[in-house]
């Protein structure tokens, strides 16, 4: 969360006044991701952690350490990492597998064929035989996030790279009567999705929208196949008679799904 106080003196000096502003970036828990093409990427700036306990993490956020491909992608990431005050090291997710220059593959199996790699000269040196990881380097003077091979049990930061969330969207028609002024109705999506969704947004009216009724959905007992809604009516203190009612809903991943 970014905030901003905005300060306005006017000419005469009498009136002042204070605007705050809070913007929100897409957080899961208390984590940022930053989302690039198709991908999302996470910087990690805590206690610096091996290249072992670096593939771990991100495979905890359903990740893995990011591929940093394209030029594009990897002045998105500099930029964000951000030098000042200077970071030190960051896994990205390429390896040596030879002891050749150009030895190296990314997580994804694929060789680095771009051109676009970034290293800062002179390596990849492989100094001392041991540099299998690699790191994007913000500690000598003007690396600025170049490429650096290094030893993977070399303590240091890293950026994860996952699919960037998705959403699907649907609604259903039901029947429904409520004595009291909210009832619970279990949804089916009506399409088969490859995982549960982590977040529902419902909402519910009534089909004929002549009607005054007006309502408040909360979800529950999100699975693959369904969810249900707890429709609560604010218009009126009151239940409903049987009517039918339109729910719309927004599913959340965080991975990519697929519908089938
Ligand atoms: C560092 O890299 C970023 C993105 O690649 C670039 O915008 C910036 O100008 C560079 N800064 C320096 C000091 O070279
Ligand atoms: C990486 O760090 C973890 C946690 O500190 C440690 O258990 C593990 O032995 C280290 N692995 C290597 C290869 O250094
Ligand atoms: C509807 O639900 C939201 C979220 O739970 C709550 O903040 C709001 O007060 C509710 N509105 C009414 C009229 O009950």
């Amino acid at each position: 969360m970014i905030s901003l106080l905005i300060i306005y003196i006017f000419t005469d000096g009498s009136l002042v006044v204070l605007l705050r502003f809070q913007l929100f970036s897409l957080t899961v828990g208390d984590k940022t991701w930053l989302k690039f093409g198709a991908s999302e990427f996470y910087i990690y700036r805590g206690s610096p952690v091996n290249h072992t306990a670096a593939v771990n993490a991100c495979a905890l956020l359903g990740a893995t350490l990011a591929r940093v491909k394209t030029t594009q992608l990897h002045n998105f990431l500099v930029k964000s990492i951000g030098t000042n005050p200077p970071q030190d090291f960051f896994f990205i997710g390429l390896k040596r597998v030879n002891l050749e220059k150009t030895g190296f593959k990314w997580n994804d199996g694929s060789s680095v064929t771009t051109g676009e790699t970034q290293w800062l000269s002179p390596d990849p040196n492989n100094k001392n035989n041991n540099e299998y990881c690699v790191s994007m380097i913000f500690k000598v003077i003007g690396s600025n996030g170049s490429w650096y091979d290094v030893q993977c049990s070399r303590d240091s930061n890293y950026l994860c790279e996952r699919p960037a969330g998705k959403t699907v969207e649907g609604s259903s028609v039901k029947t429904v009567y409520s004595s009291k002024k909210y009832t619970l109705v279990a949804v089916l999506y009506k399409m088969c999705l490859s995982a549960p969704p982590y977040k529902i947004q419902a909402r519910a009216r009534m089909l004929d929208e002549s009607f005054p009724h007006r309502f408040n959905v909360t979800t529950y007992d999100i699975r693959s196949l369904e969810f249900v809604a707890r429709l609560e009516r604010i218009d009126l203190d009151i239940g409903w008679n049987t009517s039918q009612i339109n729910i719309s809903w927004k599913a959340y991943f965080n991975t990519t799904v697929t519908i089938n």
